[in-house]
């Protein structure tokens, strides 16, 4: 509730601000779609203001757009029709919430939502559970455990309190890696950006023979 009053507030923001690094934004973008074909279904949580979703939707069948924040969707509805899309549903809510079906989905994207996630490793279950087996999932994560920046901790709670920040998690690298194969992906892309290379770009394939 808290996290989702301050996505709200921040929408307008955001909307207006800049992609930080453009080359990298691309990057992930183009490696994306390397792993789409016209037939695929994806759902994305944490969709945002929608900008991700309009830029894959034309190279596949239908995107599920999810987000906890009313205000995101409805710009991200905006951006999808000004463009011209019609195969994005966007739903509000927490991926659990949409409760979709198991293997319904071929790819999942969840981009610089993971750190703000405080059930991180209960969605990465639910990841799983409703892709496909062969599945892709894309991410992009702040991963602050190695960097000076893990200091922000101690300060978060108070920037949370005042409504200045969302809640972050603290996670490194490795350990998201591992809870990654854990989960029962097989890590096929994996490169940092951002100052410091503090954030991790993922393509993780959910393995043929796991279970959920
Ligand atoms: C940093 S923004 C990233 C938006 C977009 N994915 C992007 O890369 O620009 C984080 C988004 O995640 C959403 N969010 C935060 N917690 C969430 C949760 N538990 N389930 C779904 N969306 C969530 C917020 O409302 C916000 O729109």
């Amino acid at each position: 509730m808290k996290s989702e009053k301050f996505w709200d507030k921040t929408a307008q923001r955001y909307a207006k601000s800049q992609v930080s690094d453009q080359a990298a934004y691309q990057k992930k973008l183009s490696e994306t779609q390397s792993f789409l074909q016209p037939d695929m279904r994806i759902a994305e949580f944490g969709c945002g203001t929608g900008t991700t979703a309009v830029h894959h939707a034309p190279h596949v069948q239908h995107i599920d757009a999810i987000d906890i924040s009313e205000n995101m969707l409805s710009i991200a509805r905006g951006k999808a029709k000004e463009a011209g899309i019609d195969n994005i549903t966007f739903t509000r809510g927490t991926l659990a919430e949409f409760g979709a079906q198991d293997e319904s989905f071929d790819v999942v994207l969840g981009l610089n939502v993971i750190h703000l996630l405080p059930d991180r490793q209960a969605v990465i279950t639910e990841v799983v559970r409703i892709l496909k087996p062969g599945g892709i999932f894309v991410s992009s994560t702040v991963c602050l455990g190695n960097s000076a920046l893990r200091y922000i901790k101690l300060i978060a709670p108070m920037g949370n309190l005042l409504g200045l920040m969302p809640d972050i998690f603290i996670l490194k690298e490795a350990e998201l890696e591992s809870e990654m194969t854990r989960a029962g992906f097989s890590i096929e892309r994996q490169w940092n950006h951002g100052k410091g290379g503090i954030a991790v770009f993922m393509v993780a394939r959910k393995q043929c023979a796991q279970r959920h």
